[in-house]
């Protein structure tokens, strides 16, 4: 009989390791519907109050960093704003403690698995132990004790908590797989090989392998945790994805070598200069004629929608995005331009969206 807290390999949700607990996993279900009711549900009406409050009280959202004092006390006199950020940071702690608590009673097996991965295909994967990471990314990112780059099972823990992140809306990766649905391709239709930046642990790269299984696809990180994990991931699908341990604004490919780059949420996690380079990046290894997709949050700075105001500020201060601010108000579509890309499409504006751009022909 399996007892509600004994720790075993309860096998996969979808694509995703279950917790090893019953209860864990229970407790963790339990946060994904409190964020979808209380927090996800009324995002909007949330976004708008906090918006009007900062105004009412004569601070623009281009300010407030350097009025934080001034804005946590507008904060905490309004029942609403407070109870909801509160309950956000909360919520947050809650899930990350637990599932890498959780996933920590198995840590040795979970080292030995992703070791024996490595001299395993399909696929292949490349990282160095000495590579140069540069301080930017060495954040706590989303408050994850050590971030992305220093905890050997990053991956893991970002693939479990996302499946919270997003909702509950990733199981058997959903999200991943409409985006490669909704994938612009190039306007001449060839796609013989992909790259995807920031790629974490790989989720859409591998849909896009799916879609286009005659493709080379190639999936780049800046964390070791995050391409060993996804190379792991990918085997369990018996997808030939290959990963690489880079930076986006180093990409290590020839000139005009892909047909498709796409990057999903990695730009708001990036300072602003890294985003610069990024993009000359993005166009050198395009091929003309190919084409890079972009999906991020919006960075109209006009009037600072969704998440370009106050929810992406208080984000940032509480959930540790400290690029966000920058890259929600930088305008990026005229750095695209200036880059020498040709935008085809945006999509919805006040939602994360995505900016078809194109490399000339
Ligand atoms: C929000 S996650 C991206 C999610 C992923 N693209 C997906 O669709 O699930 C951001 C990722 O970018 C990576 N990253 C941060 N800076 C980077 C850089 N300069 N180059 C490449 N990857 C970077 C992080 O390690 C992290 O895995």
């Amino acid at each position: 009989m399996t007892r509600s807290n004994y720790f075993v390999d309860r096998g996969m949700n979808g694509n995703t390791p279950a917790l090893p607990s019953r209860a864990d996993e229970s407790f963790v279900d339990y946060v994904c519907e409190a964020r979808n009711v209380l927090l996800h549900a009324r995002w909007k009406q949330l976004g708008d109050h906090g918006n009007k409050t900062l105004k009412d009280h004569g601070i623009a959202i281009e300010q407030t960093k350097d009025c934080v004092k001034q804005v946590r006390d507008v904060i905490a006199g309004d029942m609403e704003l407070a109870s909801f950020l509160r309950i956000k940071r909360s919520c947050q702690e809650m899930y990350k403690d637990r599932i890498i608590g959780s996933i920590n009673t198995q840590r040795d097996d979970w080292l030995r698995k992703l070791e024996e991965a490595e001299s395993t295909g399909p696929g292949s994967l490349e990282y160095d132990a000495d590579f140069p990471m540069p301080d930017y990314a060495k954040v706590q990112i989303h408050i994850q004790p050590r971030g992305y780059v220093g905890d050997d099972l990053a991956g893991l823990y970002y693939d479990c908590g996302t499946q919270i992140f997003f909702g509950g809306n990733n199981a058997g990766d959903a999200w991943h797989r409409e985006l490669a649905e909704r994938t612009t391709m190039p306007e001449d239709g060839k796609v013989d090989r992909i790259l995807e930046i920031g790629c974490s642990v790989g989720q859409l790269a591998c849909e896009h392998k799916k879609r286009n299984p005659d493709a080379e696809v190639w999936a780049t990180d800046i964390s070791a945790p995050m391409v060993r994990y996804g190379h792991w991931r990918a085997i369990q699908q018996d997808l030939d994805v290959n990963f690489v341990q880079m930076a986006s604004e180093a990409l290590e490919f020839p000139d005009n070598h892909f047909d498709l780059v796409t990057a999903h949420i990695l730009f708001h996690e990036i300072p602003r200069p890294v985003i610069e380079k990024t993009l000359a990046e993005a166009f050198r290894v395009l091929r003309p004629g190919g084409t890079f997709v972009l999906w991020d949050f919006s960075t109209t700075s006009d009037d600072h929608p969704g998440y370009g105001g106050f929810l992406g500020l208080m984000d940032s201060a509480d959930n540790g995005e400290p690029y966000a601010p920058g890259f929600v108000t930088m305008g990026v579509e005229e750095t695209i331009e200036n880059t020498g890309f040709v935008i085809r499409s945006i999509g919805n504006p006040a939602q994360m969206h995505d900016r078809v751009c194109d490399k000339p022909a």
